[in-house]
């Protein structure tokens, strides 16, 4: 060929940029608390910014960075800012956006173990890690008749436990033929809105997902459960999966998975435990007790990325029993036929998730578990929940607020006295000062304000930052009829 033009980036420019994109985010974080942490962009106004056409010439690298500064960051709500208290949070760490450069470096696909036999084999491996770490069954090993896989999502984890129940319930007859109206599922009335979509996306219907009550601390209620398991037994449905929350996303909720766990096992129902944030917790042996049942669970899953400094996405999702999940999910055409697969002697991680590729995620958990290893993972969330536990104590003391639910961990639940309206207004002027963000649920019908402990860089001081500026609202309230 003639023609030797490339328009490649080569190694040597790639060093270059590279090295200039790792101090922009070196800088970034020694810079974070500068920004408001809630972005005061208007809808449209990102995009109002940007030319309304591709560039027909490639442009330089130091322009792009140059418009990530001035163009993109002030439509950045900072989410791993020290002063990021809303929903749960979404963590990160050095050595996770490391573990994740390296990922896309290699860029390999590991949807086959014969497409890249450690990206497997890392992941097979950092997840028995974790069942040690955390203290989960034996079961979920992969040396057992279990194993983990890392999903993006808490959602894709949830759905893929709602389809290996409905397949063991129906023996595999709902892949073949279709639902047929009769297969129910059960979680909480506080269970996270994913199990909803996910009893959409499975053809279970959403009428057949009964959301059980609550206690008074917005745990799933057992004796309800049970009850409406019978029912539906007794109008000849067919039970097929329920999915109990360790720490609920409004209020950090505790599910008794051990007394659910013994009413699927008395039914034959398949047991999936959520514990999207709080299984980080589990690190530390003196909050296991959250997970106390867990071995009467077909499957579990926690989210690194929410409280394990991992940055997103990263889900662990273990079973108990691979087959029924393999069974539920595989299609094996010719053209992913190989010597390995029908040895048996490998996992194929494709049978595992909805997708077929798969990215080189267990890099960066591998990176942050040798790291910080098991001690500084516990120190942190040890003291994430201090703090949490500190500002918990503050809103008892405080004559002005109540706590609205427990707070077991790293969430707190409160609100003003003065009701809705009230609330509201501190909310709204504490995110839009751009000291804080918090968000809100509603528990018991009002209006409640959230405060979650996980931002890996939160310390003390920014814990005292935002009682101070919770209670100056509050006192601003006086003055407001
Ligand atoms: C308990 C619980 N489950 C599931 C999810 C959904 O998480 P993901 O974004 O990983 O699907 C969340 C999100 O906050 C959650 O709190």
């Amino acid at each position: 060929m003639a023609d030797k033009r490339s328009y490649h980036m080569t190694p040597d420019e790639f060093r270059r940029h590279g090295r200039a994109v790792v101090d922009w985010i070196a800088d970034y974080y020694e810079r974070i608390e500068n920004f408001p942490v809630v972005s005061r962009a208007k809808p449209g106004e990102i995009r109002g910014s940007l030319p309304s056409s591709a560039p027909e010439h490639g442009e330089s690298f130091e322009s792009m960075l140059q418009d990530v500064e001035k163009l993109i960051l002030p439509g950045v709500t900072h989410w791993q800012s020290p002063n990021f208290y809303a929903y749960f949070p979404s963590n990160n760490s050095f050595p996770s956006m490391l573990g994740e450069l390296l990922s896309a470096g290699l860029g390999v696909q590991g949807m086959l173990w014969a497409t890249s036999p450690a990206c497997t084999e890392l992941e097979t491996h950092v997840l028995d890690w974790l069942v040690g770490m955390l203290g989960l069954p034996d079961a979920f090993r992969s040396t057992s008749t279990g194993g983990g896989v890392i999903q993006d999502t808490a959602s894709s984890a949830s759905l893929c436990a709602l389809l290996a129940g409905r397949e063991r319930a129906t023996k595999l007859a709902s892949n073949e033929r279709g639902c047929d109206g009769h297969l129910v599922a059960y979680t909480s009335s506080q269970a996270h809105s994913s199990i909803e979509k996910a009893v959409k996306i499975a053809g279970i219907g959403r009428e057949n997902l009964r959301l059980v009550e609550v206690d008074r601390d917005f745990a799933m209620r057992p004796d309800a459960l049970d009850a409406a398991i019978r029912q539906d037994l007794a109008a000849s449905r067919l039970p097929c999966f329920v999915c109990a929350t360790v720490g609920t996303t409004s209020s950090n909720a505790l599910d008794p998975v051990r007394a659910i766990g013994e009413i699927c096992r008395r039914h034959g129902i398949w047991l999936h435990v959520d514990a999207a944030m709080s299984g980080t917790a589990a690190l530390c042996p003196e909050f296991r007790h959250i997970q106390d049942g867990l071995d009467l669970a077909d499957s579990y899953a926690f989210n690194p990325h929410k409280w394990m400094f991992t940055n997103f996405d990263s889900n662990c999702f273990y079973v108990r029993d691979r087959k029924a999940l393999i069974d539920t999910l595989s299609v094996l055409p010719e053209y992913l036929r190989n010597r390995a697969t029908e040895s048996g002697a490998v996992i194929d991680y494709r049978d595992w998730h909805i997708p077929l590729g798969r990215r080189f995620r267990a890099l960066k958990l591998w990176f942050v578990i040798r790291h910080y290893g098991v001690e500084g993972l516990r120190f942190h969330v040890r003291r994430h929940v201090e703090l949490a536990q500190g500002f918990a104590r503050w809103i008892r003391d405080e004559s002005r607020f109540e706590l609205a639910a427990p707070a077991p961990l790293n969430l707190v639940c409160f609100r003003h006295y003065r009701g809705d309206a009230a609330n509201q207004r501190i909310m709204d002027r504490l995110n839009s000062s751009g000291d804080l963000y918090l968000t809100h649920t509603r528990l018991d019908g009002r209006l409640t304000l959230r405060l979650c402990v996980g931002q890996w860089q939160t310390e003390l001081r920014h814990v005292e930052l935002a009682r101070q500026r919770i209670g100056e609202e509050a006192a601003a309230l006086e003055h407001v009829a």
